[in-house]
């Protein structure tokens, strides 16, 4: 077997021994004779990986009683909508409530763009105008008391910047973040926020669940026309298990969770993914050849985009062309950044090893045209 480094941003790489542990039991999960594709979700076998999910997931994020966590499917882009549904949704015939919404990249302003058919929103503040390189501003007391809540995207994926001081929304309204990207990266505090969701394909596990992590009383206010599926309340009430639930997600998740708590849990995490972002980002700030696009403060530990320095613009697609292919012969590969912006990307979450963006800094080192 060869495996190569993945720097694909989803889904992405999953921790070898993971996958170990997981073919090896393929065909014969924990002595039922069953895989845990074939098991029925409503046995006690499947209970206890969703339950131990959820009880590691609270062990390692700190999640107080008063949250429920959700495991549940639609991707992150189903969150766009039963965020502000189930937080601000109305009555047919009543007038729509607010909220402010932080336009930080591409997939924060599918969210608000989503979120317009729910609510008014209003744009709390934008980085559109240098084509999301930062971080911007929340100018004091953004949030007046009729905002039912204010939604951050905490790692842009596509652009690769992320928060690094959680914005304060002032008492009464709730910080709601889509933290696909970086979920599970570092310690988060989790009442800072009233509600966050990830899709589990970066840093959890497999495409097709996805995680929420909701203060419960958030999960009550969904207007009588919310299919159920989308209903926050109805998950809780059935602890992710109302309907067939990703099963074999679910279980990897489990597994990688698990993996997380051996290597020390999340500080642990964190230290090496610091490790290996500064590796990188020397790489890039170094190379004669590429730059990278981001100001400094709010560059990603996730996602790491680079691309041809401007004074060789000319060769740009000659230069990216040649990069991707010499790096693909060597063993790295997925990193072209993404179909809407262009450039390169190497995204380097939990399970990409250090001798993984070791072997790619030297090789952007290396590189020449
Ligand atoms: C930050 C962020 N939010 C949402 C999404 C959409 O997720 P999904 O494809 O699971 O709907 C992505 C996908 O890459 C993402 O990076």
């Amino acid at each position: 077997m060869k495996r190569v480094y993945n720097f694909a941003a989803g889904p992405a790489v999953l921790p070898l021994p993971i996958l170990e542990k997981a073919g090896s039991e393929i065909a014969d999960f924990n002595h039922t004779g069953q895989s845990v594709m074939e098991l029925t979700h409503r046995g006690s076998d499947f209970k206890g990986i969703v339950e131990k999910a959820e009880k590691l997931l609270r062990e390692l994020l700190k999640i107080p009683d008063d949250y429920a966590v959700l495991f549940l499917q639609g991707g992150g882009s189903l969150q766009f909508s039963m965020i502000p549904i189930n937080l601000a949704g109305v009555e047919q015939g009543e007038a729509k409530k607010s909220a402010l919404y932080v336009d930080s990249g591409v997939w924060a302003a599918k969210a608000l763009d989503e979120a317009k058919k729910y609510v008014n929103v209003k744009i709390a503040a934008s980085s559109k105008d240098k084509n999301y390189t930062y971080i911007p501003a929340l100018p004091a007391g953004i949030a007046a008391p009729e905002d039912v809540y204010l939604h951050i995207c905490l790692n842009n994926t596509i652009v690769g910047t992320r928060w690094n001081t959680l914005p304060d929304t002032g008492a009464g309204t709730p910080l709601v973040a889509d933290a696909s990207s970086c979920i599970l990266s570092e310690p988060l505090d989790i009442t800072r926020f009233g509600a966050l969701y990830a899709g589990a394909q970066k840093n959890i596990g497999p495409a097709g669940c996805t995680v929420v992590i909701i203060r419960k009383e958030l999960t009550e206010h969904a207007p009588s026309w919310t299919p159920l599926m989308l209903r926050y309340d109805i998950h809780t009430k059935d602890k992710s298990l109302f309907n067939t639930p990703p099963c074999w997600c679910i279980y990897i998740i489990s597994l990688v969770l698990e993996w997380i708590r051996d290597l020390g849990g999340l500080p642990a995490i964190e230290k090496i993914n610091k490790e290996k972002a500064a590796l990188l980002y020397n790489a890039i700030d170094n190379s004669k050849i590429f730059c990278s696009p981001v100001v400094k403060e709010a560059r990603s530990l996730m996602n790491v985009p680079f691309v041809v320095r401007p004074e060789l613009a000319a060769d740009k697609d000659k230069i990216e062309k040649k990069f991707l292919a010499e790096a693909a012969t060597a063993g790295l590969v997925n990193l072209s950044g993404h179909r809407l912006v262009g450039g390169l990307r190497a995204s380097i979450y939990n399970a990409m090893p250090l001798e993984g963006v070791g072997a790619l800094a030297d090789f952007i080192g290396k590189f020449a045209v």
